[in-house]
């Protein structure tokens, strides 16, 4: 098995099918839902729509990491010793997707919130922790080394941006200089060149459920106390760093609640600034967090997951908030990250919906959908147990290192962003009503240059019939040429290995480096009838990324 370096490798595959016509394909795009062996009319414009959205940031597939499991991420050898190679070329891969653009690391969530930062004289251990529920400690302390260590400049490609998470919960006397002093470790060991932001707290619309607050705390309470910390945190640690001065005071992703407000109307970016959040002006982006789904019963893969309305809805939920920002000019510079999210807020013992090739196809719906609506950037959170991770990047009990399937979200939404210089813009295709069917059209420099498909027909290895396709037919373009990589196993949605994208595959066996699998196309060139039209057969929980030359 050979590890290939890049994607240069073109592996060129014809494909047999032929150009298909039928009476009913125009009326296709009307339906909410289709069964597979069906075709669906795509009929992108070649110059932009009027529905397409603003210049995407080629790092928009960014990452968040739980802080207990960052060392994990960053660190490896006999103790933690080493940097992380195979996160290192994971993140090298993606970052290649990129244009050159590491992704973002947001280094947070709840653990961040319970931790404290302890001298090396007072605790030997880069980082100790208490375990709690789900995969979460209650409590963390860490040291300088840890810092030192886990920010080391070789674990990650030159232009990687971190966002780290201080604590806000805790309202003990020594609480804010416990933030102050995380602030002041955190600078120094990112240094200013890769510092993006900070944040305080984690999902402050959740303490009271929590009890870590009388339940009568409310969103001004919590705005109180964030500028408290925010106005501790920026006079005695950002002032006096290399950073401080460079750009006022906005130094800060500020919110982090839990949701976009369905659920807690009284949490949303409305109501914090409407209660003075930004009354320093030093907030540079709001971030919101999402997880679809928890562990209801009605939770499954194909209807829950593999499924365009639902994530449709869930991420629409966002535009509000971004309309309230972009209706002042007092906020609209500020961007609204999805900055901590991924499929499932239960992150233990879901592997059969989160660990699948079906999730990954979530996740590439999911980010493209996002990029629509004109989040900023998506940080797919990330820790070493849980079960929506894109890899596990250290050895648990005697389960040996690996790249998961939803890796290839990742992959392949970078893919699809891509790394062209100049604007790129994302405009859906298909009906938001349509469940089974999703496709984009991506812009460089406002030309067309790629069609995302996802076929969310749930399909796997039990399924008592063969794996059914359905027709693309990519219609009113002229086309000089096509090629597609497929997402794909064998063992379809459910399948927990074996997927391969464009014919290739990563994992710890290459130490993260792709390899190319034999009998797995690679990049295929697509066929065109006389017309320059297009007509690509997608399989049953399958994805293609298509790039097109007009
Ligand atoms: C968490 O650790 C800190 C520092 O050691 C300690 O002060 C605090 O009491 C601990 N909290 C819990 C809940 O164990
Ligand atoms: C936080 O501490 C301050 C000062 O001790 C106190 O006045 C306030 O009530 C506390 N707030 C909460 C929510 O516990
Ligand atoms: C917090 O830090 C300040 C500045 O170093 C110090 O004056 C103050 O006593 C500290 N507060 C506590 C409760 O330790
Ligand atoms: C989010 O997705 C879930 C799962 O499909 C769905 O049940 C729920 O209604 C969605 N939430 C919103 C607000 O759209
Ligand atoms: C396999 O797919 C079928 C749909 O064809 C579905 O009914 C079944 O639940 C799936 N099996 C698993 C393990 O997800
Ligand atoms: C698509 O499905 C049809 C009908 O089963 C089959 O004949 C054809 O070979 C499939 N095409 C591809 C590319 O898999
Ligand atoms: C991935 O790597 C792990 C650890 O080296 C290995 O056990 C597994 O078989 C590999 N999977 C594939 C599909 O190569």
């Amino acid at each position: 098995m050979k590890a290939l370096k890049s994607l240069t490798a073109l592996v060129v595959f014809l494909s047999s099918f032929q150009a298909r016509s039928s009476p009913t394909q125009k009326c296709e795009l009307a339906h909410a839902s289709r069964a597979d062996g069906q075709s669906v009319i795509l009929s992108p414009s070649s110059s932009l729509p009027d529905q397409v959205s603003n210049p995407i940031v080629n790092n928009f597939v960014s990452l968040s990491i739980a802080i207990h499991w960052f060392q994990d991420y960053t660190r490896q050898g006999a103790g933690a010793s080493q940097p992380n190679t195979f996160t290192r070329n994971l993140l090298d891969s993606l970052t290649e997707s990129s244009g050159g653009l590491a992704p973002q690391i947001r280094v947070g969530g709840t653990s961040a919130d319970r931790t404290t930062y302890v001298l090396r004289e007072d605790q030997e251990e880069t980082i100790k922790t208490i375990s709690g529920a789900n995969g979460i400690p209650i409590n963390v302390t860490i040291n300088p080394l840890w810092f030192e260590r886990c920010f080391d400049g070789a674990t990650f490609p030159p232009s990687t941006k971190f966002v780290f998470d201080l604590p806000l919960v805790r309202n003990d006397s020594g609480a804010v200089n416990n933030s102050v002093r995380g602030a002041e470790w955190a600078l120094e060991a990112i240094g200013s060149e890769r510092f993006q932001a900070f944040e305080i707290g984690n999902e402050e619309d959740l303490y009271t459920d929590q009890a870590v607050v009388p339940s009568s705390w409310t969103v001004a309470d919590y705005v109180e106390r964030w500028r408290t910390f925010s106005q501790q945190i920026y006079n005695r640690a950002i002032q006096n760093s290399e950073v401080g001065g460079t750009e006022g005071k906005k130094w800060f992703q500020g919110l982090v609640f839990s949701g976009l407000g369905n659920n807690k109307p009284a949490w949303t970016t409305m109501t914090a600034f409407n209660a003075g959040i930004n009354r320093d002006g030093s907030l540079q982006s709001v971030s919101l967090h999402n997880y679809p789904a928890g562990n209801a019963p009605w939770v499954t893969l194909g209807r829950t997951f593999m499924n365009h309305a639902a994530i449709v809805a869930n991420v629409s939920q966002v535009n509000r908030h971004i309309a309230f920002l972009q209706s002042s000019p007092d906020t609209q510079d500020i961007d609204v990250v999805l900055g901590e999210t991924n499929s499932d807020f239960v992150n233990l013992g879901m592997e059969q919906f989160e660990g699948v090739l079906g999730s990954a196809l979530w996740g590439i719906d999911y980010i493209l959908y996002a990029a629509s609506s004109n989040v900023k950037r998506v940080n797919m959170h990330q820790g070493t147990t849980f079960g929506y991770s894109a890899w596990q990047p250290v050895q648990i009990n005697d389960i040996q290192p690996k790249v998961r399937p939803p890796w290839y979200a990742l992959k392949f939404a970078a893919e699809a962003i891509g790394s062209h210089e100049g604007p790129v813009q994302i405009s859906p295709l298909t009906p938001t009503s349509d469940e089974k069917i999703s496709a984009y059209a991506l812009y460089d420099s406002a030309r067309l240059a790629r069609i995302a498909i996802v076929n969310f027909n749930e399909w796997n290895s039990t399924t008592p019939y063969p794996r059914p396709n359905t027709t693309f037919s990519v219609r009113g373009l002229s086309l000089s040429r096509a090629t597609g990589r497929r997402l794909t196993a064998s063992g379809g949605a459910s399948a927990d290995t074996d997927v391969t994208f464009g014919g290739l595959r990563w994992n710890f066996s290459t130490n993260g480096l792709p390899e190319s699998v034999d009998g797995v196309a690679g990049e295929e060139e697509l066929d065109l009838n006389e017309n320059g039209e297009l007509d690509l057969a997608v399989g049953a929980s399958e994805a293609m990324l298509v790039r097109l030359e007009l």
